[in-house]
Parts: C-alpha cells; structure tokens; sequence
C-alpha cells in the first residue's frame, strides 16, 4: 500500500512532534504493509507556513534517519494545502509542494465546518495549470456530509477525493462513518489514506480499514483505492474513475444514473 497524507515530519504541525515519534510512526506503517508515504504536513498562512524547501529539507532528513535504523519506508514530499483564495496563484509563482513534487496532484483541505462558495472557482483555476486537486477527508466536513453531491460534481469534473482509514473505521463517529462508505461506494471518492498524526489514534495503521473495504467490496477493489490509485498518484499517472463491484449499493446506481 501507499499512504498519500500524512504528517510524519516532526514539528512542522500537529503531527509528529518528535524524531522518535516520527520513526515510530514509520515502523506501524511498514509492519502493515505501507511501502511508500508521503509527507504532507498541514500549509496554513499564518498558522503553518511550511514553505517547499523546508518540506523538501525535512523529508532528506527523515529519510536518512529512516536508512540509518533501517526502516524500509521512502518518505516522498508533499503538503496539505488548506484553501485559500490565492492557492493557484501560488501554484502559479512555484510556492507549492505537489505529491511527490510531480506537478500532477495537489492535496487540498476545506475549513473544517463549511465548504466555502469560492471553493468550485479555486479548483478550477489550480485545474487550468494541470494540476488535479485531491480534497483531503470530505467525510469529515458538514457542509460535505449535508450535500454529498457538490463533492460528486467536482469529482464530475476532474477532482479527486481521499477518505481516511481512521473514518472508516468509526472514529469520527457513526456519521461519518458512512458518509466515507458512501464516498467510496458511489466512486465519489477514489484513494484512501491515513492522515496519521501520531503513533495512537490516528495512525498510520493502515491494515484495518483495509480489511473492512476488503470484506465490503472485495480484494480488488482494496487494491485499488489503497495501493494502485496511490501509487498512481505519487507517479503523476492518471487515476481511473472506479466503482466496487459487484455489490454495487442503491447509491450507486442513483449516482451512476445521474452521472450518465
Ligand atoms: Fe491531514
């Protein structure tokens, strides 16, 4: 599997708050099987402002820390953008931090409690410069939860979505919970990750919410919201729209009818 969100760097936000912790968390990663990690700490002016040489720096240091104790994990760049209005133009002027530095994929975090009316027009402008935009834990945001389907035309349109293991496994609560089911059963959205922040809670433990989609909705549709759509991404490749099959719910098939 590869994770695309996480915050393993140490000090540069909630995340990790020390190398050790950092190393720790790279060591639940490998033991479920995660072989590839992007580090994708928060960018939030003013609260995080993590410019891309500093990422950039953290993760060489991470990484030869990794090599020295041994722990097989690549730690890629990355960050994960809140949205602000001047998002693309700092795309524009070279300010951000795309996974893996690829210039493909942008990880992009609405406000916690609403989705803000300019948010359409801002995805569309990071769009226009060939970047796709991949919106951080939809499951988690109200306005998201109340109106799935403004999530489903932006994916219409291009945008990718991310649901987090720890939602699917019900630590955000019953709500959540199966807005994140539904997100991945309707193909609203195509990758999971962890969003680890810690070595407890949420983790980079990846191997649960695995075998719940797995017993949900078969081996291969794991697969591929887990390990083929990541690595996908971190590539720069394009990432195919895909339904789990065959148990294809009533919301699907309302979403596959609207969608044609
Ligand atoms: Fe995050």
């Amino acid at each position: 599997m590869v994770d695309i969100h996480t915050h393993i760097l140490p000090g540069l936000d909630d995340g990790a708050k020390s190398l050790a912790e950092a190393l720790e968390m790279a060591r639940i990663a490998v033991a479920d099987g995660v072989s590839a990690l992007a580090a994708t700490p928060h960018v939030v002016s003013g609260l995080y402002d993590n410019p891309p040489e500093l990422i950039r720096e953290e993760v060489d240091v991470l990484n030869r820390y990794l090599a020295e104790e041994g722990i097989p994990l690549p730690i890629l760049p990355g960050a994960e953008y809140r949205l602000e209005p001047d998002l693309p133009q700092r795309l524009n002027q070279g300010q951000l931090v795309t996974i893996n530095d690829t210039g493909r994929y942008l990880l992009v975090e609405l406000p916690f409690s609403l989705v803000p009316d300019h948010t359409e027009q801002i995805l569309y402008e990071i769009q226009l410069q060939g970047v796709v935009p991949i919106i951080a834990h939809p499951e988690r945001n109200p306005g998201l939860i109340r109106n799935p389907e403004r999530l489903f035309r932006l994916v219409q349109r291009g945008v990718l979505a991310q649901v987090t293991t720890s939602s699917i496994q019900g630590r955000f609560g019953k709500t959540v919970k199966r807005t994140a089911l539904n997100m991945l059963e309707t193909g609203t959205a195509q990758v999971v990750a962890s969003d680890a922040h810690s070595t407890r809670g949420r983790s980079p433990a990846t191997a649960a919410a695995a075998q719940e989609i797995e017993a949900r909705w078969g081996a291969e549709f794991a697969q591929t919201v887990l390990s083929i759509n990541p690595r996908r991404i971190i590539a720069g490749e394009m990432v195919e729209p895909v339904l789990p099959e065959p148990e294809v719910g009533f919301l699907a098939r309302v979403w596959r009818s609207l969608s044609r």
